[in-house]
């Protein structure tokens, strides 16, 4: 199974739990800015994004890539993580609909969200979360 973590991260917490994510998944690891593989070649992708604007994806970078790529995810196996601040998680409650709603399968039914910087158990899961996407 060809797999992948693709992220984008202002301060470095959803850099910190992708870089687990991709050391659970055994995966290659690109920032949205560095990514230039086709998506569909991959059956497994993990996307990572903070909560940014209001309860809103990163707009310049992260946004577009994702907006472009939702029409290629129907059948895949994704999985969705990012950090937050002061929200109660709603922008990851907006990510996860549009995923299911582009046809993909959820690993683990919902994305993992981490307040602010990631702590030793909360990369733990991150590890877990890109066990689970790479079986
Ligand atoms: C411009 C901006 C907008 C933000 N908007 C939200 C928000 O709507 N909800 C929330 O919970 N946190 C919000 N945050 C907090 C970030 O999600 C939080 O600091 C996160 O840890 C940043 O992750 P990163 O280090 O990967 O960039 C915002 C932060 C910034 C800089």
């Amino acid at each position: 199974m060809k797999t992948a973590v693709i992220y984008w991260s202002g301060t470095g917490n959803t850099e910190a739990m992708a870089k687990a994510v991709a050391e659970g998944a055994g995966a290659e690891c690109f920032a949205v800015s560095e990514f230039s593989g086709n998506v569909e070649d991959y059956d497994a992708i993990a996307l990572g994004c903070p909560a940014m604007g209001a309860e809103e994806l990163e707009d310049s970078e992260f946004e577009p890539f994702f907006a472009g790529i939702e029409g290629k995810l129907s059948g895949k196996k994704i999985a969705l993580f990012g950090s937050y601040g002061w929200g109660d998680g709603e922008w990851m409650r907006q990510w996860q609909d549009r995923v299911t709603g582009d046809g993909a399968t959820l690993v683990n039914g919902e994305g993992l969200i981490v307040n602010e910087t990631p702590d030793d158990d909360a990369l733990a899961s991150c590890k877990a979360l890109g066990e689970a996407l790479a079986k």
